[in-house]
């Protein structure tokens, strides 16, 4: 599988990432793990996609568990984890009380601490990219900023991103930063495709950010019967190649060029996901799943 980079100057990685959310779902053993994740690098998925709440705050140690048998895997990938969510019941650090509700919560003390407990629970030195995981209406941008060039300068993360903000604040951000944001990791799929419209993706396209699609089977949507099913099963037909295949193509198919994170824990699953990467939807293809998760078609 090719390799680029998010951005000018920002980390090169495969075409497709593999989002570690459900992780604590799989029920699996060490073992599974890590052949789950040498299936991933064996396809050429080198991207993974964490934050540190997945699976109430357990998914990236499962995640470590493997990195730290061996420190060859983790100089194969690129590693994302997320921060500015604090769930109810869990705390970065045990000297911080639990909350009893949720809060997003973007402080540099938060920010800080969340990176050494994602740092110590996925048994690495460096995270390559830090996003912000939901915008938080509290947020200083003076005080983020702050906090991001604390921890580039203290090589803890590489790079940095946001996720699901509007444009107006990956904008606000962007000024105040004095490092490029590389990503903006947002739901896009055939089912979800609200970001071709609100500014997002132009915004992407614009800074020649490339952004990251959660969901991209729309979270498992691909199963259940609906119009944008049926157009991609058509689609799939044609090109010869399943509708999840299609699906993934779909978006590839898109000049911002995102990158899906597929969220699948089945080896042969990825395998059918990963021969989306050579594939090229004709214009009339895309349009046509496009319009399927249209409510009321092309206007
Ligand atoms: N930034 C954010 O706010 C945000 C939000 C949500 C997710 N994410 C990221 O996006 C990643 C992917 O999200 P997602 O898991 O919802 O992605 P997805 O790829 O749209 O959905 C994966 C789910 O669909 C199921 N599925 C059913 N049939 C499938 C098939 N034929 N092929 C593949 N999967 C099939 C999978 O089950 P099996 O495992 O049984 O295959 C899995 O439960 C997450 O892991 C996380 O990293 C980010």
């Amino acid at each position: 599988m090719n390799k680029s980079a998010f951005c000018k100057g920002g980390p090169r990685v495969s075409a497709l990432a593999a989002g570690c959310w459900r992780m604590h779902e799989w029920g699996r053993d060490l073992a599974d793990r890590r052949n789950w994740i040498d299936a991933c690098l064996d396809l050429g998925i080198d991207c993974f996609d964490h934050a540190d709440i997945y699976g109430d705050m357990r998914c990236e140690t499962l995640f470590g568990d493997v990195l730290r048998e061996s420190t060859a895997r983790r100089a194969r990938m690129t590693l994302v984890s997320k921060c500015g969510i604090r769930l109810p019941g869990t705390t970065p650090d045990a000297a911080i009380p639990a909350l009893d509700h949720k809060v997003y919560d973007t402080s540099p003390e938060h920010i800080l601490r969340s990176v050494d407990r994602s740092l110590a629970n996925l048994g690495t030195d460096h995270l390559d990219v830090l996003l912000l995981h939901r915008p938080d209406p509290l947020m200083d941008p003076d005080a983020v900023a702050e906090a991001f060039v604390r921890l580039h300068a203290q090589g803890k993360v590489l790079h940095f991103g946001l996720s699901n903000h509007s444009a107006s604040t990956v904008d606000l951000l962007a000024q105040r930063l004095p490092m490029p944001l590389v990503t903006h990791q947002i739901e896009l799929s055939a089912w979800q495709h609200a970001p071709l419209r609100d500014a997002v993706i132009d915004q992407c396209l614009a800074l020649r950010m490339r952004p990251m699609a959660w969901s991209p089977l729309g979270s498992g949507r691909v199963n259940e019967p609906s119009p944008v099913r049926d157009a991609l099963a058509r689609v799939g037909a044609e090109l010869g190649c399943s509708i999840e295949t299609t699906a993934v193509a779909w978006l590839l198919r898109h000049p911002c060029r995102p990158i899906p994170i597929v969220g699948t824990g089945r080896p042969d699953r990825l395998r059918q996901l990963a021969l989306a990467a050579d594939l090229r939807l004709e214009a009339a293809q895309w349009f046509r799943i496009y319009e399927a998760g249209l409510p009321g078609g092309l206007p």
